[in-house]
């Protein structure tokens, strides 16, 4: 699957964002090396400190089904209407440190079709690992 298709899926996911508090829909697609894609959407909360992000739906959702990340990723997409690649925030970063390898492929991206390709690593250099 060629950055363009992924990008594609994490459009389609982006359409089940739930955000009618920022009216700022993300989406996020991880595909997996046996060609498997999943995918997520942010989610938004009354009570804004309940919010979570497209990325971490995505990432946790996969985790949950059972795949082995730091193994089995080939590359993830993430994309909303931004006029810039739409980036991870921090937290984001944090969990897709913890649970991706760091040479992950990360494609950011917006509707208008730009696609920066980052890593894990060069979007959370010197990432915290464990507590040595
Ligand atoms: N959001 C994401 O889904 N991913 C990010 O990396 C940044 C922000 C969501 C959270 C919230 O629902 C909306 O975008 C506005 O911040």
């Amino acid at each position: 699957m060629t950055a363009v298709e992924l990008v594609n899926k994490a459009i389609e996911g982006r359409k089940r964002s739930y955000s009618p508090y920022s009216h700022y829909a993300v989406g996020a697609a991880i595909l997996f090396k046996d060609g498997t894609v999943v995918t997520g959407a942010n989610i938004e909360n009354a009570a804004y400190g309940c919010c979570i992000c497209a990325e971490r739906v995505a990432l946790f959702s996969a985790y949950h089904k059972g795949y082995n990340l730091k193994e089995d990723v080939e590359a993830m997409a993430i994309t909303s209407e931004s006029n810039r690649p739409c980036a991870p925030c921090g937290p984001c970063r944090q969990v897709m440190n913890e649970l991706l390898s760091k040479k992950t492929k990360v494609y950011l991206s917006n509707l208008k079709g730009d696609i920066k390709e980052e890593t894990v690593e060069s979007l959370l250099p010197y990432g915290f690992d464990d507590l040595d």
